[in-house]
């Protein structure tokens, strides 16, 4: 049996950095609402979930994306940073608060030198682990699009007959395949092509984050479950994230800190 802890949208980071502080500082005397309270409440979160994965060793954490919040080389090195210390391997797939809204060559580079890749692919007991980079399918050019719609084609065929785990942080959908396109999911129709793609895998679970909130999509051949952000909520929230055990099947239950 094999241990996978996910995590979603934890929007690491700290008042400690002028260029946060200047901006949470800017918006609260805009909003008022208090959100730089929040993000002391999101960095202490991030910790305590990290304490729980130094003491319990996962066999795998997966971060899916939006790991930290204003998209910094600071932040990204303090991240990388405070996870090296669990000593688990951690596996990443970028959010839009990593790399962007949209191909920004520099922010990029900044997510690929600290975390390699951004898709990946190994097995684990008798899965396929699949990240796939949504970022890229979301918001990108033609070109890119299609290179990755490649590399995933590649992917789940090379997985043959083994069921597949697949990582993403824009969701496919939230609802049911044919809503409308939104800021939350992949546009269609590439939304369709993706879901041809990953169908013709013997069994799929799609594992999302994103909107913040707890989703489970239903749909004919995909299994799809969305994430909540719960460590950087900042209303009442509890902070939680899911554990997912691998045996001869998938079982995941969300875990509350
Ligand atoms: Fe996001």
């Amino acid at each position: 049996m094999k241990h996978v802890w996910i995590v979603a949208d934890s929007h690491f980071t700290s008042m400690d950095f002028p260029e946060v502080r200047d901006f949470y500082q800017a918006r609260d005397e805009r909003l008022k609402d208090g959100q730089s309270n929040a993000v002391q409440n999101w960095h202490d979160n991030f910790l305590r979930f990290l304490k729980r994965v130094k003491n319990e060793r996962p066999d795998r954490v997966v971060d899916l994306g939006d790991c930290i919040n204003n998209g910094t080389s600071g932040e990204l090195e303090y991240y990388r940073e405070v996870v090296n210390k669990t000593d688990v391997p951690f596996l990443h797939v970028p959010g839009n608060h990593d790399v962007g809204e949209g191909p920004d060559p520099d922010r990029i580079r900044q997510y690929e030198k600290c975390f390699g890749e951004p898709h990946w692919a190994f097995d684990l007991e008798a899965f396929r682990l699949i990240g796939v980079n949504t970022s890229c399918l979301w918001k990108s050019s033609d070109e890119l699009i299609r290179r990755e719609l490649d590399w995933l084609i590649k992917a789940v065929t090379d997985a043959r007959d083994k069921p597949i785990m697949v990582f993403m942080h824009v969701p496919l959908f939230r609802k049911h395949a044919d809503e409308e396109n939104s800021f939350h999911v992949i546009d269609k129709p590439l939304r369709h092509e993706i879901i041809e793609i990953l169908s013709a895998a013997s069994a799929v679970h799609v594992y999302a984050g994103h909107t913040h909130y707890f989703e489970e999509p239903e749909h004919t051949t995909l299994a799809m479950t969305i994430v909540p952000g719960t460590l950087s909520h900042y209303r009442d929230w509890r902070p939680g994230f899911l554990k997912v055990k691998l045996h001869d099947d998938i079982k995941h239950e969300i875990e509350w800190l």
